[in-house]
């Protein structure tokens, strides 16, 4: 109860001098993402931006490397030294290191024979460059999702985790708040920051700017059931593992379980181990490892992002093509979709559609031109 009083006297105090007339200052000064967003600090030509790759677009823009700092810091706080070293490891370079020794044939086979992959399916993995030692590009300068749905823009995908991660501290503050339920920060948080760690390896920039199209696994993306495996290959926790694997539907009930435990299922062919045996599930494999933990609901909570982040990313975009073709004579499909990814990367399309749907397309309008000149 005293914590509660004292969170509860927090949250007040801060609502309070947000109604004060204070918001925008004393938000943006704890916050160094939406600073950064707010404040970009050059104005490129349009025949700039055209030149420069979706990895030159991460690297220049001040609000990802905000927010990739922001998540390598939220990493370093993990307790467990051998889980903050691999989520660092992962963050430092997503090599595959599930790639390199599997025999793709035969593990295809089994996911078809085990209904875990579509029949007419001739490969299992993204492609890879070269030895299979390296990954198609870093952590940082990935997208946050396929280009049709959230934070589809270079770096999009430390923004999204930045928000995810930042969602599921809050959420155990809360749970604690409200119900003195104290959770395991190190699997909720760690299964958030190493949700989707293989997007930089299946979300790959194309030659139009736009990105490589996904395929399914286990009834859900590629980039789930690879990023599961990933972790099991890496050594990470068994009930952190299952966190991860919550990200994309909720063992709450038997329908949703058995997704989960599809994907789970793939993941551990995949990364060469026996779910059962190694811990990932029950005895009789039908359900989630028992009593199933709570820390898979907060990944799950967090995950959530995506439902307004999607559509905002998609209006978004809309309303830069129009612009882009009326106010700054680009018309051709490549080109826009570097435009777009340049304008998103250094706005972000959250705080864009924020703008568009609260004060209208001029300050939409102005909002780009801050970052984007003819
Ligand atoms: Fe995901
Ligand atoms: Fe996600």
């Amino acid at each position: 109860m005293q914590d509660l009083h004292l969170v509860t006297r927090r949250h007040f105090f801060r609502s309070a001098a947000l109604a004060a007339g204070a918001p925008f200052a004393a938000a943006i000064a704890s916050n160094p993402v939406l600073a950064a967003a707010a404040n970009p600090d050059r104005t490129l030509r349009v025949a700039d931006v055209l030149s420069m790759t979706p990895v030159d677009m991460a690297r220049e823009s001040r609000v990802v490397s905000a927010a990739r700092t922001w998540l390598e810091g939220c990493a370093k706080r993990l307790n467990d030294a051998k889980l903050r070293q691999i989520v660092l490891d992962v963050m430092a370079d997503p090599v595959p290191t599930v790639a390199v020794a599997l025999d793709e044939a035969a593990c295809l086979e089994t996911l078809r024979t085990e209904g875990l992959i579509d029949k007419s399916r001739k490969t299992l993995l993204p492609p890879l460059p070269g030895d299979k030692r390296s990954a198609p590009q870093p952590y940082w300068s990935a997208p946050g999702s396929g280009y049709s749905s959230h934070h589809a823009y270079p770096g999009g995908l430390v923004t999204h985790c930045a928000l995810n991660a930042a969602s599921a501290e809050k959420l155990l503050e809360n749970y604690e708040a409200v119900f003195g339920l104290k959770l395991d920060r190190d699997a909720a948080v760690g299964a958030e920051l190493l949700h989707d760690l293989h997007k930089p390896w299946v979300l790959q920039w194309l030659e139009d700017g736009s990105i490589r199209a996904e395929a399914q696994l286990a009834k859900t993306g590629e980039h789930h059931v690879l990023s599961i495996a990933e972790s099991m290959k890496r050594g990470v926790a068994p009930h952190i593992c299952v966190a991860q694997a919550c990200a994309h539907e909720h063992p709450g009930t038997p329908a949703g379980e058995a997704f989960v435990v599809g994907f789970i299922r793939a993941a551990a062919r995949i990364a060469g181990l026996d779910p059962i045996k190694a811990g990932f599930l029950a005895e009789d494999g039908k359900t989630l490892a028992l009593p199933r933990r709570m820390e898979g609901f907060v990944v799950h909570l967090a995950d959530h992002d995506f439902v307004v982040a999607g559509p905002a990313c998609q209006w978004s975009a809309a309303a830069l093509s129009t612009l882009f073709a009326d106010k700054y004579g680009v018309k051709e499909r490549a080109a826009q979709n570097k435009l777009r990814n340049y304008v998103l990367a250094n706005l972000t399309a959250m705080r864009l559609y924020g703008t568009l749907s609260s004060k209208g397309e001029k300050a939409f309008a102005d909002e780009v031109a801050r970052v984007l000149k003819a």
